[in-house]
């Protein structure tokens, strides 16, 4: 099982870093050559890094867009980003001490991010624009995040799992030593559940939209300046074109009526 369960979390770790690796390479080679800020942007290059943190950390433009929809978003994240911080104490030996805080704090980061979650899931079955707009995979997608957000919430206040276990497990994971002599695969049905789902979500990660978290950096209409008549902006195919003129003749000439 050890054997079994290091080879999978290698292997799916390798493909999620490859894979968000290859993405981001894809995205910051894709041209953007039009000139297409959504207003109001900032009219200098240091405003964009404050619009794009305001993005990332407030989803400025879902909040004005739709609270509901922002609400079990913002709820979903921060929800996460709690969880992730906790889980923290299983990849160290020791937690530094503010992310202590976190880890013996009982806020239920799993509870948070099921409100979101589900709340995100029943609006694009009950509001008919969100059902319109739904494939299949955003609904895979949800229901994957829930199971993971659940079994770990589960694992956390109804079964007992064997935290040292979990530790010695991870550490020898991610030192790479992960044959060591305490650090077999702990044996609890629902961290098995709970793991798996995590390998999976890894592996699905690059190719999903969950990508957005980097794309988001590389959205032309966030990440451009509102500059068009300040600075001209050329497509290489145009560089050498004639200047434009007003001449009359020389319009004729080059259309061939002279
Ligand atoms: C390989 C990586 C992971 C391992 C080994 C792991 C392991 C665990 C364990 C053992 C618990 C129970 C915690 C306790 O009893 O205090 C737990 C809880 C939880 N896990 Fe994970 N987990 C992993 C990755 C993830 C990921 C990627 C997510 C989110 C997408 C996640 C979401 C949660 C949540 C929401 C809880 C409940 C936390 C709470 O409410 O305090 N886990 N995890």
């Amino acid at each position: 099982m050890t054997v079994l369960f290091v080879v999978l979390g290698y292997a799916a770790l390798a493909i999620f870093i490859v894979g968000v690796l290859a993405k981001v390479w894809k995205y910051g080679k894709t041209p953007a050559p039009l000139k297409i800020p959504q207003t109001p942007a900032p009219v200098t290059a240091s405003g964009v890094p404050v619009r794009i943190l305001s993005e990332v950390v407030f989803f400025k433009s879902l909040f004005k867009s739709n609270r509901v929809i922002w609400l079990a978003g913002y709820l979903f994240h921060i929800g996460l980003l709690l969880a992730l911080i906790k889980h923290y104490r299983f990849l160290f030996a020791s937690v530094p001490a503010g992310l202590d805080y976190f880890a013996t704090f009982e806020m239920y980061p799993g509870l948070i991010m099921l409100g979101g979650l589900g709340l995100l899931f029943l609006l694009r079955l009950v509001v008919d624009r969100n059902m319109f707009i739904s494939v299949m995979t955003d609904y895979v997608l949800l229901i994957l995040l829930i199971a993971i957000a659940g079994t770990g919430t589960l694992a956390k206040h109804y079964f007992r799992v064997d935290i040292t276990q979990v530790k010695e497990f991870m550490m020898g994971l991610v030192s790479f030593s992960p044959m060591g002599s305490n650090s077999t695969f702990p044996t609890e049905l629902i961290f098995l559940i709970h793991f798996s789902l995590v390998l999976l979500l890894l592996v699905y990660f690059p190719f999903s939209k969950l990508m957005h978290a980097a794309g988001v950096f590389f959205s032309p209409t966030r990440n451009q300046v509102d500059n068009p008549r300040e600075k001209r902006i050329v497509a290489p195919w145009a560089e050498n074109l004639p200047a434009p003129t007003t001449d009359v003749e020389e319009v004729a000439e080059a259309h061939g009526q002279a």
